[in-house]
């Protein structure tokens, strides 16, 4: 099996630093032996920062992919799934590359974003920058533990890593993000049963809802899904509370084999079914969409050029 970047599947840590990047016109040609350099250097960063469980990972744009690597596509490879249903929206704001890096001390993250840029300097422009962080016990924002149903141990990798069924990018994870600006003011106006009724879970001890209990507009029975041969359809979620006093939530990052479980969760979140969408959605507000592929090192390393 091909190296994957160790950032796709990593576990938790207390601080997340994201950069969305725009190429810039012509970097076609110099970028894939930068972007292989990056990959390269986050993983060795990684061994050199184990201490504070540093990992990253550079994922290439859905919509840019061909420009920088004509040879050969992901199978599934699709733009951002823009979904619209009455007054919600679940927008799609295609970015050419995004990076991840995690640790638990933000300095390190600091350190490794500013050779990020400087590897990309005249290369492509940075679009968006966010820092995320761990609240509470793995809390989101709303207060609610977030996480839970993720799969766990070697199942991450089995969910995130695309496999034998597309041999030329086995290893490579499709990525989408979308950052979320949340209603904190109205959200703290509903009851704890409200609440609790909107994620299918209790607030505090965090238990799951009894299935006849669980309202269909409840987000764990809208995202919850199955293929039709009762598979679940399962995505490693990396998401991360940030924000400030102006303006804060989740961003929100899907890992997974297949673009397909995220697109099926979000539209059941956004579009529903027989009149049930996300009630979460009434207190939070999706402001970016975007799709990504993250390669193998192998495949970075082949294609450097
Ligand atoms: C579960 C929060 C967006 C997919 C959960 C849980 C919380 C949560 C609190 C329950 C605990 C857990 O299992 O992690 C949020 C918030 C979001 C958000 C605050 C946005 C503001 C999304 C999106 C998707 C998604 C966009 C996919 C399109 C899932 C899945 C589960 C889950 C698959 C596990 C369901 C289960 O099997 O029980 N989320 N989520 N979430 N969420 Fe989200």
């Amino acid at each position: 099996m091909p190296r994957e970047q160790g950032g796709i599947c990593a576990e938790g840590n207390l601080h997340g630093l994201y950069l969305m990047f725009n190429a810039s016109e012509g970097a076609e040609v110099g970028l894939p032996r930068v972007i292989a350099g990056i990959a390269a250097w986050l993983q060795a960063s990684a061994d050199r920062n184990a201490d504070c469980a540093f990992n990253g990972f550079i994922a290439v744009g859905a919509n840019y992919w061909d420009s920088l690597y004509s040879e050969a596509r992901p199978a599934e490879l699709a733009p951002f799934p823009q979904f619209e249903a009455e007054d919600r929206l679940a927008p799609s704001q295609p970015v050419d590359l995004f990076v991840h890096i995690r640790s638990d001390r933000l300095d390190v993250n600091h350190v490794a974003a500013t050779e990020v840029c400087r590897r990309l300097t005249g290369l492509a422009e940075l679009v968006e920058e966010v820092r995320g962080f761990r609240y509470l016990d793995n809390r989101d924002l709303t207060g609610f533990v977030d996480g839970t149903e993720n799969p766990v141990g070697p199942g991450r990798r089995e969910v995130a890593l695309v496999g034998s069924e597309d041999p030329a990018f086995a290893g490579g994870s499709y990525i989408h993000t979308q950052r979320y600006v949340h209603n904190m003011a109205m959200w703290e106006q509903q009851s704890l049963k409200t609440q609790e009724d909107t994620i299918g879970r209790s607030k505090m001890d965090n238990v799951e809802y009894p299935s006849e209990a669980k309202p269909m507009f409840a987000h764990i029975k809208r995202t919850n899904l199955k293929h039709p041969d009762g598979r679940s359809m399962e995505i490693l979620r990396q998401s991360m509370p940030y924000g400030n006093m102006q303006e804060q939530g989740l961003f929100f990052i899907s890992c997974c084999k297949t673009p397909g479980h995220f697109t099926a969760q979000l539209k059941s979140m956004v579009v529903g079914e027989h009149g049930h969408f996300d009630h979460l959605l009434k207190y939070t507000q999706a402001v970016t969409g975007a799709a990504y592929f993250a390669p193998s090192l192998d495949f970075l390393e082949r294609s450097a050029g």
